[in-house]
């Protein structure tokens, strides 16, 4: 078993640049290996941090990589949707600075008993925080309806050979249930017809992703994330999210967007009458995106996109 948190963080520069001049509070609610929050202290040595992870082990590596802050760093286990508890025992009410780097860490990948990825042999699990939460990938895999199947595959892994993949679930499973990521994997490279096959592109790669997404409700997960930020971040505070793929990528965007335009008015009215009044502006109209030379060093960062909001009034 690997005993080095293993992660890059992507768009390190990017994130601390866009932190806003006098932060003094901080909260990152994706510690992973603790990669960016070291990196805004080490700019902003006064701040406090807070910190979250739904996943034991990254919370472990991000408290070793803190070690020198830790009279500035409140590090908890939790997910998104346990913010609302967390701010409740926090004494920090309100934030300068709030930073989610979504999905999954290289290191989550890297570790075969973990079973993200389909290099490796390992059980088909999944789970980011395998201690409490209880449904697995092999759950799903095995139990699931074939409607509920095809659901997850076309919306959270957009795969365009969903009804061949769930079909030939449904007829394995008959004879023997999916244990581990490779039976899976195998499966799905055995069905994909071969001029589909990219080089460098594995077949099951949106079947992962998919069942990734759906064992750990990902999409509900940033959504609880982006209705509870505004109310967290002080005036001039700034929100700034890292996603790694469309379907969140999308929903950040929009999020921003009404933010920035809440007015519900038809467009042909002269002047708004809906009083809903902009939270603020996006900062950065189009995702910022790593440079060549950062995904020469860290390929995974190729599909990085960051997003910010910078909050102009109290809301509450
Ligand atoms: C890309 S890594 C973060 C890496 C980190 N920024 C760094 O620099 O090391 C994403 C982390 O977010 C965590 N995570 C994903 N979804 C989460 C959620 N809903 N609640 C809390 N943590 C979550 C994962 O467990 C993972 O450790």
């Amino acid at each position: 078993m690997k005993t080095q948190f293993e992660h890059i963080s992507v768009l390190a520069a990017e994130v601390v640049d866009f932190a806003p001049q006098a932060t003094q509070t901080i909260l990152d609610c994706t510690l992973g290996g603790g990669g960016h929050s070291r990196r805004l202290l080490e700019k902003f040595p006064e701040a406090i941090l807070y910190g979250i992870d739904r996943d034991l082990h990254a919370l472990k590596a991000a408290t070793d990589c803190l070690k020198i802050f830790e009279n500035q760093t409140r590090l908890k286990q939790a997910a998104f949707s346990e913010l609302p508890e967390c701010f409740e025992n926090w004494e920090e009410p309100r934030f300068d600075y709030i930073l989610a780097d979504i999905g999954f860490s290289s290191d989550q990948l890297a570790r075969p008993e973990r079973g993200f990825s389909f290099m490796h042999e390992g059980p088909l699990d999944m789970r980011m925080d395998p201690d409490r939460q209880h449904l697995t990938a092999a759950d799903l895999v095995n139990n699931s309806s074939e409607h509920e199947l095809l659901t997850i595959l076309r919306s959270y892994g957009e795969e365009r050979f969903a009804r061949k993949i769930v079909s030939t679930i449904l007829a394995e499973r008959e004879k023997k249930l999916f244990e581990t990521t490779k039976e899976l994997a195998d499966m799905v490279s055995d069905i994909m017809p071969r001029r589909f096959k990219k080089p460098g592109f594995n077949p099951a790669t949106l079947t992962f992703q998919a069942l990734r997404i759906a064992v750990n409700d990902e999409l509900n997960e940033l959504g609880i994330l982006l209705k509870e930020a505004p109310s967290r971040l002080k005036p001039d505070g700034r929100l700034a999210i890292i996603s790694f793929h469309s379907l969140e990528d999308r929903m950040v965007k929009h999020q921003f967007r009404k933010w920035e335009n809440p007015c519900v008015c038809p467009t042909d009215l002269p002047f708004c009458i809906c009083g809903e009044k902009p939270l603020g502006r996006v900062l950065t109209r189009r995702p910022v995106n790593a440079s060549a030379s950062e995904v020469s060093c860290n390929p995974r960062s190729r599909s990085a996109h960051l997003r910010v909001f910078s909050f102009s009034e109290i809301t509450s």
